[in-house]
Order: C-alpha cells, then sequence, then structure tokens
C-alpha cells in the first residue's frame, strides 16, 4: 500500500508545503469538537486531524484514531506519546468497519480518506452505527481538481500508465453530489456542503516531486527510472509553466468540507 511507503515522507515540515494539517484543523473545527467529547478519526495518517481533535477534546474526552499503514500508526502513536495527549489512541484497522462499538462516539471524522475506501458509500452506513444519538460526522475530500494536473495526457500518466490514485474504486464518491447523496442514504441529516479553495506554492518541479513521495502520487514517481527522471522533470517544467508565477508553482485543488448529524430513525 503506498500509504504505508510514504509514511516517513507524509506531510514532512522539511518541505515548507502546509496542507494537511491546516485541512484537518478545518475539519475538527467544522466538527464543532467539544471538551469531554468522544471521537473517532479514522483514516488518521499522520494525525493532521487527530491532534487538533485531541486538543478540542482535552482529557474529559477521547480520540480513538485508527489507520490501516502499520508505519502510519506507529509514527503518529509516537507524536502523540511526545505530545502527552494519553486520551487519544492510535490503532491498525481498516477504516470500512473499525473496532469501535456501535453508538460510542459523539463525532466521527475522516480527513482526506473516504475516497481511498473500497466503497465508500457502504462504509458511511456503518460509521452512521457508531454514532450516538445527536452524533456528528465531518469529512473533508478532494473537490475539483486542479485541471493542469488532472488532464489524462498528464506526462507522469503517460510515462508510468498510472493516475495516481484516480482509478480506485471510491472515486466516485467524489463526484458532484455523490458524497450528499451517499449521507442521506445512510440515513444522515447533511449541515454543511462546502468548495474550500487551496493554494499550495512549489519552488519547481523537482520541489513538488519531493513533496509528492509523502502522498498517493508515490506510486507514479517509484515507476520513473533514475535515468528517466531529468528528462521527466524537463517534461513536468513545460507542462506546468502556466501555473508559475512569481510566487512558484502553484497546485490548486478544491476541498470538499462535508458535515452531517444522525437523523431521526428511518422506517
Ligand atoms: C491522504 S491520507 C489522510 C490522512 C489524514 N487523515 C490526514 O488528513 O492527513 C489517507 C490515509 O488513509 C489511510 N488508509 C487508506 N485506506 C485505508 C483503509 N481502508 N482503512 C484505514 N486507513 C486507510 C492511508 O494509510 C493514509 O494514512
Amino acid at each position: 500500500m503506498v500509504f504505508e511507503r510514504a509514511a516517513h515522507d507524509y506531510d514532512a515540515d522539511v518541505h515548507g508545503i502546509p496542507f494537511f494539517r491546516p485541512l484537518g484543523r478545518t475539519l475538527v473545527s467544522a466538527a464543532g469538537v467539544r471538551p469531554g467529547e468522544d471521537v473517532v478519526d479514522l483514516a488518521c495518517g499522520r494525525g493532521a486531524v487527530l491532534i487538533p481533535a485531541a486538543e478540542a477534546t482535552g482529557p474529559t474526552g477521547s480520540v480513538r484514531a485508527f489507520d490501516l499503514a502499520p508505519t502510519m500508526v506507529a509514527l503518529t502513536a509516537a507524536d502523540v506519546a511526545a505530545r502527552s495527549l494519553p486520551w487519544a489512541t492510535v490503532a491498525v484497522a481498516d477504516a470500512t468497519n473499525p473496532p469501535v462499538e456501535p453508538a460510542s462516539a459523539d463525532v466521527l471524522l475522516c480527513g482526506m480518506g473516504l475516497f481511498l475506501l473500497p466503497d465508500p458509500v457502504g462504509a458511511l452506513a456503518r460509521w452512521r452505527g457508531l454514532l450516538r444519538p445527536g452524533g456528528r460526522l465531518a469529512v473533508s475530500v478532494f473537490g475539483a481538481p486542479d485541471p493542469l494536473w488532472s488532464r489524462p495526457d498528464y506526462p507522469l500518466r503517460l510515462a508510468t500508465g498510472l493516475g495516481a490514485a484516480d482509478r480506485r474504486p471510491g472515486q466516485a464518491i467524489l463526484a458532484e453530489g455523490a458524497l450528499a447523496r451517499a449521507l442521506t442514504a445512510a440515513g444522515f441529516e447533511l449541515t454543511r456542503d462546502d468548495l474550500v479553495a487551496t493554494d499550495l506554492v512549489f519552488r519547481d518541479v523537482e520541489h513538488w516531486w519531493h513533496w509528492a513521495w509523502g502522498t498517493a502520487v508515490r506510486s507514479m514517481l517509484e515507476k520513473v527510472d533514475n535515468a528517466d527522471l531529468p528528462a521527466m522533470i524537463d517534461d513536468l517544467t513545460r507542462w506546468h509553466a502556466p501555473s508559475v508565477d512569481a510566487g512558484g508553482l502553484h497546485w490548486r485543488p478544491t476541498i470538499r468540507i462535508v458535515t452531517a448529524t444522525v437523523g431521526a430513525p428511518r422506517g
């Protein structure tokens, strides 16, 4: 799994590109996590959501976080220990069916992970059962992609035959309206569905390339032979020229933030 290999590079400060951590704080704030609440964080990665959630619940609450990649879990557990947040736990588990007792959480969070699951719609239905009456869900996913990076003739796609993560079955949840429909079908009441603009600025293609080793794009980068790397960097530099200005090379994906509550029982 690409995230197991990417764990050490994921969201690394050394690149100076804040992305997942600001989004994690936005998600926790959108969920309105309060002191004393019991929170579950699914696909927790390196803790972008987990850490602010634990700060928000404080020691009278709890955060149970899960990720499928053992190295993500080990590194994040060490971060949690270093920050003295003993009311937060991190364990290896599949977010599709996490080891959480029914009706035991006040808030369920999943930052940038739902579309990686093979069956996001089924997962949402299961997640609803983990929430107490009145419980809340907050999820972030990719919204509209930056067109320059998503074209089928993007040089990295042509060279590697891969489309980063976009051939995963869970990608259908990213279609306009799909997440809102899935939440309603699962018995949630939608409370927010917003697109948030982002603008990541890299010095140049090489800077982006180093940062992308910590993301799912790594699966494409791994396929490029070292001997072919200079030519690939040249191709990408030409490709991205329209997104370069005095500040650097821009990547501007939008992010969808969705919140929902457990609605009235159906039937
Ligand atoms: C893009 S990262 C997001 C991590 C974190 N929530 C954040 O906002 O930075 C996606 C994470 O999902 C995890 N993941 C992928 N499939 C999973 C699954 N079936 N169950 C649990 N975690 C999964 C990966 O290991 C990775 O850590």
